[in-house]
């Protein structure tokens, strides 16, 4: 089958406009969008910039916008599309285009170590050369936490993000304010809901849901975030 796709264009350094350019590639149903942006940068247009890297969902480094949805490329089949229409690939939104569909994620990098105090992650005393032991059912708290592969999805699709707050630290990196909080084996707890809890922070969350429609990997990210929201209420403001 022939696809169409329809390809956000712009190289900052040489463009002063952004454009979309289509292209025709030959497929299978089964094929990726990953599969589709190969075939054109390979046979067709050498300039057209994405990042891509394992191909199976396990790096997070194809995030883009495909029809309006942000998702990984290598996890979109064309025929999860309608075969009669082109498919609109974009950039991830809410980041800055550094060329095509490649974003500057480095803010997003910003945002994620910006929920661990400062001197690092602090643990709960245990007896030197003791093993630090943990429950299964401890263990498990964090464990929807850990699948996050940071492709920034959730984030570029977060209404909050997009415009309401910009400045909102976003729902990946709550999720990893999420997975120490919750670790039984962290001592410093309270001071990583104090940094949930500032201008910015949790509470910029509005549960609109979009960020667990779209994360890749399935995470619970809005059920995190009123957990944490919870915490705060529970373990440092009736506290006070
Ligand atoms: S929470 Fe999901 S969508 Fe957000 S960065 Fe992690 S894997 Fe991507
Ligand atoms: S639930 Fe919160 S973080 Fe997720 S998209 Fe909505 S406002 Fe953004
Ligand atoms: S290329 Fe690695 S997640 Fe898609």
């Amino acid at each position: 089958m022939q696809v169409k796709l329809r390809i956000f264009r712009f190289d900052p350094q040489t463009d002063l406009q952004p454009h979309y350019d289509t292209f025709t590639v030959n497929s299978e149903p089964t094929d990726r969008v990953l599969d589709c942006l190969n075939k054109i940068r390979w046979e067709q247009d050498g300039s057209l910039a994405y990042r891509m890297s394992c191909a199976h969902g396990i790096c997070g480094s194809d995030g883009m916008t495909i029809n309006g949805v942000s998702a990984l490329a290598c996890q979109k089949l064309v025929k999860d599309f309608p075969p009669d229409k082109e498919i609109l690939i974009e950039p991830l939104s809410v980041f800055a285009v550094v060329k095509d569909l490649v974003v500057d994620l480095e803010p997003f990098f910003e945002r994620e170590k910006s929920v661990h105090p400062s001197g690092g992650i602090a643990l709960t005393e245990a007896a030197e050369d003791v093993e630090h032991l943990q429950s299964m059912e401890e263990r498990a708290r964090f464990d929807d936490d850990i699948k996050c592969i940071m492709c920034g999805c959730c984030v570029a699709a977060c209404p909050v993000n997009q415009g309401e707050d910009p400045a909102y630290v976003g729902p990946a990196a709550v999720v990893r304010a999420h997975r120490y909080i919750f670790d039984s084996r962290v001592g410093d707890t309270l001071k990583r809901l104090q940094i949930m809890d500032t201008p910015h922070g949790v509470w910029s969350c509005k549960s609109y849901f979009k960020c667990t429609q779209v994360c890749p990997k399935k995470i619970q990210i809005t059920k995190h975030i009123v957990e944490v929201k919870r915490k705060i209420l529970s373990d440092l403001r009736h506290k006070k």
